[in-house]
């Protein structure tokens, strides 16, 4: 699978699951907002601990690009945080006015990423190698942290460890309270 075909699929998913939220009923907000904190946690691990740092190594004049993107990522996780902190909220209009603020910065980044950087990236490596890292993320997802971690840095190295330790943690909330699938 190829790596920026499988990270533009979850970014049409999120956005779906933005206008569940904002036509939906209470139990529909919920739900939703619980798929978004899911799939973007799980995007943005994948992202930071496979995508990025290959960008970085292998192609060329694009650190500043990836530098931006996880500074964006990190601004997104802590309102991501608040947002699954409060999550019996979700039908307030405090609640829909933070998602709204999450939809905006994520419309920005998703945007950067799918105007500028991955077409950088595409042109700088081989479909064989984007399919390469696309199937390992393809595998990682299914152990990705399910919730945000604003705390755990986007280092690559820290991710393998803290991130996957968050993981299990995030998983077994998940089996408690009934969310997600996988
Ligand atoms: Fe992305
Ligand atoms: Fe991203």
């Amino acid at each position: 699978m190829d790596a920026i075909e499988l990270l533009t699929r979850d970014h049409r998913a999120v956005e779906e699951l933005f206008s569940q939220f904002d036509g939906g009923d209470d139990e529909t907000r919920r739900s939703a907002a619980e798929g978004v904190i899911r799939e973007l946690s799980i995007h943005a691990a994948i992202e930071e601990e496979f995508f990025y740092p290959m960008v970085k190594k292998e192609v060329p004049d694009a650190a500043g690009m990836v530098d931006h993107g996880i500074e964006e990522h990190q601004e997104a996780k802590q309102v991501l945080a608040k947002l699954d902190e409060t999550i019996d909220k979700s039908h307030t209009k405090a609640y829909a006015e933070k998602m709204q603020r999450l939809q905006k910065l994520i419309a920005d980044h998703v945007e950067e990423e799918e105007k500028e950087l991955f077409p950088t990236v595409r042109e700088a490596l081989t479909k064989t190698r984007l399919n390469e890292v696309g199937t390992l993320m393809n595998k990682a997802k299914a152990a990705a942290p399910t919730r945000p971690h604003p705390n755990v840095p986007a280092n690559p190295a820290v991710q393998a460890v803290a991130g996957k330790a968050a993981a299990v943690v995030d998983r077994m909330r998940d089996a408690v309270s009934g969310r997600g699938e996988s």
